[in-house]
């Protein structure tokens, strides 16, 4: 799919948004993320930790369980920043679960300026697993 600089830019202020939601007491790293679904609504997700370090979920994967859970399906692409000038990319669980939903999804990376770069899931995560 092919974003208007309209598209790209509200999918980065989304995802600024959601990283207020976050809860990182243990690292102090926000994340935030923002998904484009097929009927045009956005969703936000935050990353949220656990004193159970391996409980915390990211906020890519935060943001689609909530898609999915409101009944909603069809991801055109995603957005994740995060609060450092660092553009922020998926880390791999978060590739493989994207990757689910469509492996041409676009993927704005993006840091605390809004600067950002745009790559298909399948470019972030060549030769994922699938069971085909
Ligand atoms: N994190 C995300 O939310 N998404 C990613 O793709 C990478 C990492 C979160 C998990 C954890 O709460 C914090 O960033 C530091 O790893």
């Amino acid at each position: 799919m092919t974003l208007s600089d309209a598209q790209i830019q509200t999918l980065i202020a989304e995802a600024q948004a959601a990283m207020a939601e976050a809860h990182a007491t243990y690292s102090n790293f926000t994340v935030g993320a923002a998904l484009l679904m097929e009927d045009g609504s956005i969703v936000r997700g935050a990353n949220i930790e656990n004193a159970s370090f391996g409980a915390t979920i990211c906020a890519e994967r935060s943001a689609i369980a909530s898609a999915l859970s409101q009944g909603k399906r069809g991801i055109k692409a995603v957005a994740v920043t995060n609060a450092t000038d660092t553009k922020i990319t998926p880390c791999g669980i978060c590739r493989q679960v994207l990757y689910e939903y469509g492996t041409d999804i676009p993927v704005i990376c993006t840091n605390q300026s809004g600067e950002h770069m745009i790559h298909t899931i399948s470019d972030l995560l060549p030769h994922a697993f699938t069971l085909d």
